[in-house]
């Protein structure tokens, strides 16, 4: 049994990413168990209190470090990652030498208004996800531009294109976590 967590970098009741996170999701294997972690009540990161860390922090480390794979569903806010999720990756990536995040497979996809589909910040957090000695999945890449074109008033996502990419996203992503597993 595969264990992986999603982190959606938007807190948006409505979020397409979160939404992708959801369709993903459905696309997983009963092989796979699959939860999405909040990380919208964590607190600001701050150094003074990252050995003794507040309840809602040691919990999701406790997740994170449990989990095979990550994944990461990232907005675009203003050309990077959100705050939100830079700031779940900053608890995760410390204390040094006992990071949680340190060696865990991940992969990353996205979903924005525009028609780079998030493709700025996806490659933003791949430049912090070396830092943080993550190791993510170079590709298939899932960029979705255009997002509220793709999803119908439920949250079903519609366009079959998109669909058909996070099916081979999906598969490369499990043979991933397979494969990087201690
Ligand atoms: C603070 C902020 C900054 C944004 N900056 C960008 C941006 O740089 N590029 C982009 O394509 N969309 C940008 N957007 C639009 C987001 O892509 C859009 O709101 C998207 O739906 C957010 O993801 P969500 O649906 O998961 O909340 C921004 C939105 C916000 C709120």
């Amino acid at each position: 049994m595969l264990n992986i967590i999603g982190l959606c970098g938007s807190l948006r009741k409505d979020s397409y990413n979160r939404k992708l996170l959801l369709t993903i999701q459905s696309l997983l294997s009963n092989k796979v168990q699959f939860e999405i972690v909040e990380i919208g009540d964590l607190p600001l990161f701050n150094q003074d209190i990252e050995l003794n860390p507040p309840e809602t922090v040691i919990a999701f480390r406790k997740k994170v470090g449990s989990a095979d794979g990550i994944l990461f569903a990232t907005p675009e806010y203003n050309y990077s990652v959100s705050a939100v999720l830079k700031n779940a990756i900053e608890w995760g990536s410390r204390p040094y030498g006992k990071a949680v995040l340190n060696s865990k497979s991940a992969a990353v996809i996205g979903a924005s208004t525009g028609m780079l589909g998030t493709s700025r910040a996806q490659y933003h957090l791949r430049q912090i996800c070396v830092q943080v000695n993550i190791y993510m999945m170079n590709g298939p890449e899932v960029m979705v531009p255009f997002e509220a074109k793709k999803f119908d008033e439920t949250g079903k996502l519609i366009d079959e294109a998109t669909m058909e990419k996070l099916q081979k996203f999906t598969t490369a992503f499990m043979a991933w976590v397979e494969k990087m597993k201690p």
